[in-house]
């Protein structure tokens, strides 16, 4: 690998599902995995194997697919998280254990009550035991960032020393700032020995907003990678955003003067995927991937960039993989250019699945004109849940009069076509006809949050809602779409009550699936 290449470290699967709202299911995680694997990341951290029975099984399954980047897992330094981590990565063609202790005083003082010579022995010994299993290991110091500098580079010293080929600085509260950042990297590189035989590798938070900042920073200080997240999500304010790292270098190579392997024209269509996934939006003028983030509004902008794109633009939409003529599809378009559509927009489908989906673009076509990529995503990302049932939503009335109660009417159909109709009132709409279903199914959910997205853009678009319910003291999160509002979170609500009695069905734990019972770092 050249000098001047940074290896991309995703860790939306671990440090970014670890915020709240962001759970995933284990067939959302092999999604958002698969699609990192065409963006081209160098490793993918997809879980701590440790933290509960399904991230074990969901980094197990990620490594299995060998879908083509290093397969990381994160570990406590004790034998059991290790011995987890590796029995979780073990089947992928290249895996990684990533080992992490915290350094800093204050973690030394307050949560751990180790002295610094313990923390040293825990972080060697864990290290030493992660290269007797595999070549690839990760070291952490947990608050790197505020660790008395010479400790820290002791304590780096040491990692080496005992087998580590990577060190990970981060900045777990994001209390630093790139000039500090700047010299701590300076610093070690000049105070450790070996230093340059390992990948030095920078993780970064968002809290004081300089997450990319900070990073970039460690990069030009001579760190090979960066640990970063799809959207930016992870725990607090996040983490350091990918897309924002990786244009940021590629749009202004000539200073950075280093590369990425990322293919850039997949960042907007993950990060709409993983948006779309975990229900948290962006807002419109996020870098990047903001929906705002290549519309030029003002006249003056306007006028210039018709002389010239370069005036007010310093990247080109299609960098990113936005398309221009995001206009697709309509009633009349066929099989194929569906197809064709879902796969530019880095979907791939099987067969079963193209088929129930092209029946929903078939039925959504009828209720609107025309059909966005926001359209086609909300159709796929929304297809699995309620259609595997065991509950169908067969139709939904709703009346509303100001100041009296609404009513709402539905008709659901069960697992052998039989119909099930109940009405019910409530304060609003949304109420009445969470009230109705839970009457037709029996499942009583505790309504946390309604979110309210447009799929697309004018007056018919479709509305994209994401409930978050509770249910027997778990938490889940479901997804609806639909051109009506209401119908849109009964469709969600569905969905969350057929996956929980699917599951009661089986019997058994739904990896990764909304459970909240987690160990925590
Ligand atoms: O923020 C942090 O310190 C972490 C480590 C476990 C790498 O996520
Ligand atoms: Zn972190």
């Amino acid at each position: 690998m050249s000098d001047k290449q940074i290896r991309i470290f995703d860790t939306t699967l671990r440090d970014g599902e670890q915020a709240p709202g962001c759970s995933m299911t284990l067939q959302e995680k092999l999604r958002v995995a698969k699609a990192l694997a065409e963006l081209n990341v160098d490793i993918i951290e997809a879980g701590f194997p440790a933290a509960s029975p399904g991230d074990f099984e969901s980094v197990k399954t990620i490594a299995e697919r060998n879908f083509g980047p290093v397969i990381c897992g994160l570990a406590r330094c004790n034998a059991e998280d290790i011995q987890k981590v590796y029995d979780a990565v073990k089947s992928a063609e290249r895996h990684r254990i990533h080992v992490f202790v915290a350094t800093s005083a204050i973690h030394r003082e307050h949560k751990l009550k180790m002295a610094k010579e313990e923390i040293i022995k825990s972080a060697v010994g864990a290290i030493q035991m992660a290269r007797e299993l595999v070549d690839d290991v990760e070291f952490s110091p947990e608050d790197a960032s505020r660790t008395e500098l010479s400790y820290l580079a002791e304590v780096v010293s040491a990692a080496i020393e005992a087998g580590a080929t990577t060190v990970n600085i981060p900045d777990t509260v994001g209390y630093t700032v790139p000039a500090e950042f700047d010299r701590l990297f300076r610093y070690l590189k000049e105070h450790v020995a070996r230093i340059d035989e390992i990948t030095l590798s920078v993780h970064c938070h968002d809290d004081l907003g300089m997450a990319v900042a900070n990073s970039l920073a460690a990069v030009s200080a001579g760190a090979r990678q960066i640990e970063c997240t799809i959207n930016g999500i992870g725990e607090r304010a996040g983490n350091c955003s990918l897309e924002e790292a990786v244009m940021a270098i590629k749009t202004r190579a000539e200073f950075f003067d280093l590369e990425t392997g990322i293919d850039s024209t997949r960042l907007y269509p993950t990060s709409r995927l993983v948006s779309n996934i975990t229900g948290m939006q962006l807002p419109r003028n996020k870098a990047i991937v903001g929906e705002n983030a290549f519309a030029h509004e003002a006249g003056i902008h306007q006028h210039g960039m018709l002389q010239h794109a370069s005036t007010y633009e310093i990247m080109r939409p299609e960098d990113i993989g936005l398309s221009n003529s995001n206009l697709v599809l309509g009633k009349h378009s066929g099989r194929h250019a569906f197809r064709d559509r879902l796969v530019e927009l880095g979907f791939e489908l099987d067969e079963f699945e193209t088929n129930r989906a092209f029946k929903e673009f078939k039925i959504l076509a009828d209720k609107k004109k025309d059909i966005y990529d926001g359209d086609l995503e909300s159709i796929v990302m929304n297809a699995g849940g309620a259609s595997s049932g065991p509950w169908t939503l067969k139709s939904l009335e709703v009346q509303t009069h100001t100041d009296e109660p609404a009513t709402a009417a539905v008709t659901l159909l069960d697992e052998d076509g039989k119909e099930v109709a109940e009405s019910a009132h409530g304060d609003g709409p949304v109420a009445a006809a969470f009230q109705a279903l839970e009457h037709a199914t029996g499942v009583r959910l505790i309504l946390r949050n309604f979110e309210l997205h447009s799929a697309s853009i004018g007056e018919d678009a479709q509305g994209e809602v994401t409930v978050s319910v509770e249910y027997e003291g778990r938490d889940y999160r479901g997804h609806g779409a639909s051109v009506d509002i209401v119908e849109a979170g009964c469709r969600a609500c569905l969905e969350v009550t057929n996956r929980i009695l699917r599951r009661a069905h089986r019997g058994a734990a739904d990896p990764g699936n909304g459970d909240s019972t987690r160990a925590t770092i």
